[in-house]
């Protein structure tokens, strides 16, 4: 309650706080990833960003798809309310600081929808829910990259599985909070799954990366 208090009294003051997009990427990670993403504007495909907070990267993101001519659509997925309880649980077992599991709660669709519109990002799609139980008929048949930050390693393992089949020909995708010594265990989600697809390890930058050949 106290949550969607916080991110309804934010929905108005878009303009003043954040008049800059309020990328949730260290400077270098964005810098891979967007590099990424201008490299692969000529595969026809969508793009995934699978943990968007309230939209900042999605707007840079976005923004440069479109000035390099990508006619696709980027699409985010988040909870739009924080992280899954027990999914975060798993995580504080490993070692996760508990009192972070209400770090991205003060947010929803209608905040990150007024953030977009805000910086004339109107055309990002939003789906609304745990990723590991979204349906099929949000998910795009081809993804030519994908920004997988959702900071955990269970969700971050099962988002992989569901994603990567989806995933064209040339596309990648850039797994977040990949570096060795992280409060966050997505690295152990990338691990797992890497291993079991007999994929190689690819680290930039904290990243960790798989690329479709
Ligand atoms: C680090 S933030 C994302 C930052 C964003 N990519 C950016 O660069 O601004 C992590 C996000 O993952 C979302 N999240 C965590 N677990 C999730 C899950 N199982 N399904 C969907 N979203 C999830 C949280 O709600 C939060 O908004």
């Amino acid at each position: 309650m106290m949550y969607r208090l916080m991110a309804a009294l934010k929905r108005p003051l878009v303009h003043l706080f954040y008049r800059f997009p309020p990328a949730g990427l260290e400077p270098e990670r964005l810098g891979v990833y967007l590099n990424g993403l201008v490299d692969r504007a000529h595969l026809s495909g969508d793009v995934a960003e699978i943990g968007c907070n309230i939209g900042g990267t999605a707007v840079l993101a976005s923004t440069a798809l479109r000035h390099m001519g990508w006619t696709g659509t980027y699409i985010c997925y988040d909870t739009f309310s924080g992280f899954v309880q027990d999914q975060f649980d798993v995580d504080a077992g490993l070692g996760t600081p508990r009192n972070r599991s209400r770090m991205f709660a003060a947010n929803s669709v209608a905040l990150a929808r007024t953030l977009l519109r805000f910086h004339g990002c109107e055309d990002v799609k939003l789906v609304k829910g745990d990723v590991t139980a979204t349906s099929p008929q949000d998910l795009s048949p081809s993804y030519s990259a994908i920004l997988l930050d959702i900071d955990l390693s269970e969700p971050t393992y099962l988002a992989l599985k569901m994603f990567w089949p989806r995933v064209c020909s040339g596309g990648a995708i850039y797994v977040d909070d990949c570096c060795e010594e992280s409060i966050w265990k997505a690295r152990l989600g990338y691990e797992r799954f890497r291993a079991e697809s007999g994929l190689p390890t690819t680290y930039k930058a904290g990243l960790g990366i798989l690329y479709k050949e």
